[in-house]
């Protein structure tokens, strides 16, 4: 991340940014910092850059050459100029939009920001209307420059660019992550001043001492910022990944969109059955892999357990490199008649369980950038939301498909391998494997392979040699996951 800032006090924004973890980040080259003297670019031997303001009244204000021949200097030689654009540039005002999280995410996957910072009364309306992209503001109060706001920005910033913070320190639940205050921290001595640190810290118990932050995050929140635990909303991911493609790239998403998702395994025959009501307050990820274009056949189908109430979802379908045809259609339309409003779509690309070729490495670093952006284009959409209600999206391919037969694929069984452990037969997601015999009904298979993979005997194998081939000779080529 590269920051300029446009500034009359300099050292006062190095001196901030080149300071603790912001100034770890600018050594370790994770950001830069490019501070540019507006006076520098006067154009008066006394080197004044403030006038008398037009109309009368009390202040001075900046004038409009200065501030445009600064902005000109960074802007000239930007990366964003090498691609024929002008860079974000960022007025700090107290008119602009309050400066929030989500906003924070938003410009950290920025390559390069512009701060301007104004003095006086203010600078010049012209050269604002033809330089600055966002007028941002970190809270209802007045400054005396925007040097502050510029490094409160900037340290926020950065603490979302890669590598800025250690693992241990980003790994840390954050104040303002899913719209909760952090909980309460203690350290050495246990006792000091005759209070005690709370017992369940100091039990070592992993799972007791998650759910007791939990518990004093959301008691705080709703002691101290009520306001924002109306906005917080709880996440569920309700997948289907018999061989866990989908389930992984559905966890990148949640991971962005909150620490603590609720995971729904439909691949387990009984969580399909159980009927689960969501409210409008919540947000439900829905995730499956395409089958033949399609969302795979189950009984009951996919998603149909589920009863939203104008709740809003996001619908992913993960598939092999070849192509998501209808099935992000057909999870909307099965979604929307049951109570919920999609709001995003996703189609990442996963492994294909038949081609070792092809989805290989998938999501990849690309990937999961984009899933990153695709988060915090989600979020945005929810705080909108929260204003004008929620817009369902539009989605190509036919919400109604009629069914493709998929060909069984050549399946062997050795049965001197199979220790009878029944994993298969518990595990298959369409209950196609006999308890008895272990043999598999064609008719109900769907072919997820899922048996193959979780029998730890090596029983089971399957042979798609010639789907392979065929698909390699035609998709090879890497599709790029999209989002809606
Ligand atoms: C029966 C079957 C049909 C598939 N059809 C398609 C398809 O039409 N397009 C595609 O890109 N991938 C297809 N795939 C690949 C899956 O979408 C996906 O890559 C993976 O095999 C299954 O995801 P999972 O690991 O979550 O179970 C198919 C896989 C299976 C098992
Ligand atoms: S999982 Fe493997 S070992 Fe266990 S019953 Fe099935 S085939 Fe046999
Ligand atoms: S029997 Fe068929 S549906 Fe069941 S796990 Fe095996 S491949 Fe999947």
């Amino acid at each position: 991340m590269e920051y300029h800032v446009l500034t009359l006090f300099p050292e006062m924004i190095q001196n901030t940014v080149n300071t603790s973890i912001t100034g770890r980040a600018v050594k370790s080259g994770k950001i830069s910092l490019h501070t540019v003297n507006i006076r520098d670019f006067a154009d008066n031997k006394h080197m004044r850059v403030d006038d008398y303001p037009y109309g009368g009244g009390a202040g001075m204000v900046m004038q409009a050459e200065p501030v445009w021949r600064a902005y000109e200097s960074v802007r000239e030689n930007s990366r964003a100029a090498k691609k024929g654009k002008r860079p974000r540039c960022i007025y700090l005002t107290p008119q602009g939009k309050v400066f929030h999280q989500t906003m924070v995410e938003e410009l950290a996957l920025e390559e390069e920001l512009v701060f301007l910072c104004g003095h006086y009364e203010g600078i010049d309306e012209r050269v604002l209307e033809e330089v600055v992209t966002d007028y941002v503001s970190i809270g209802d109060y007045v400054l005396t420059g925007g040097e502050l706001a510029a490094c409160v920005m900037i340290d926020a910033i950065s603490r979302f660019v890669p590598g800025v913070l250690s693992n241990e320190e980003s790994a840390q639940f954050e104040s303002m992550q899913d719209n909760l205050l952090e909980y309460p921290h203690y350290t050495r001595p246990e006792i000091w001043h005759g209070k005690q640190v709370p017992q369940v810290l100091l039990t070592g118990a992993h799972g007791k001492v998650e759910a007791w932050r939990r518990e004093k995050s959301i008691e705080r929140t709703k002691e101290r910022r009520p306001d924002l635990l109306q906005k917080n909303r709880p996440l569920t991911v309700a997948y289907f990944s018999p061989t866990d493609g989908t389930k992984k790239a559905a966890e990148i998403l949640a991971a962005c969109l909150t620490q603590s998702p609720r995971m729904l395994d439909l691949t387990r025959r009984r969580n399909r059955k159980q009927e689960m009501v969501f409210t409008e307050k919540e947000l439900l990820l829905a995730a499956a892999p395409v089958y033949a274009g399609q969302l795979p056949e189950t009984e009951p189908g996919l998603f149909t357990n589920l009863r939203g109430n104008h709740t809003p979802c996001i619908v992913m379908a993960a598939y092999g490199n070849r192509r998501y045809d209808d099935t992000l259609a057909q999870m909307k339309a099965v979604l929307s008649a049951r109570g919920f409003v999609c709001i995003g779509a996703a189609a990442p690309v996963i492994p294909h369980i038949f081609s070792e070729k092809l989805g290989q490495g998938r999501p990849d670093e690309k990937d999961r950038e984009a899933i990153k952006r695709f988060a915090v284009e989600i979020k945005k959409r929810i705080e909108q939301a929260e204003e004008h209600g929620f817009q369902e999206i539009p989605l190509p391919g036919a919400p109604d498909p009629a069914p493709k037969e998929i060909k069984p694929v050549k399946k062997s069984f050795d049965r001197e391998q199979c220790t009878n452990c029944q994993a298969c037969v518990q595990k298959c997601p369409v209950n196609a494997i006999s308890m008895e015999t272990l043999a598999i009904d064609e008719r109900v298979c769907i072919n997820c392979m899922r048996c193959v993979k979780i029998c730890k005997a090596g029983a089971r194998s399957f042979d798609a040699s010639a789907t392979a081939l065929h698909l390699e000779s035609l998709y090879l080529q890497p599709r790029e996951a999209e989002f809606f």
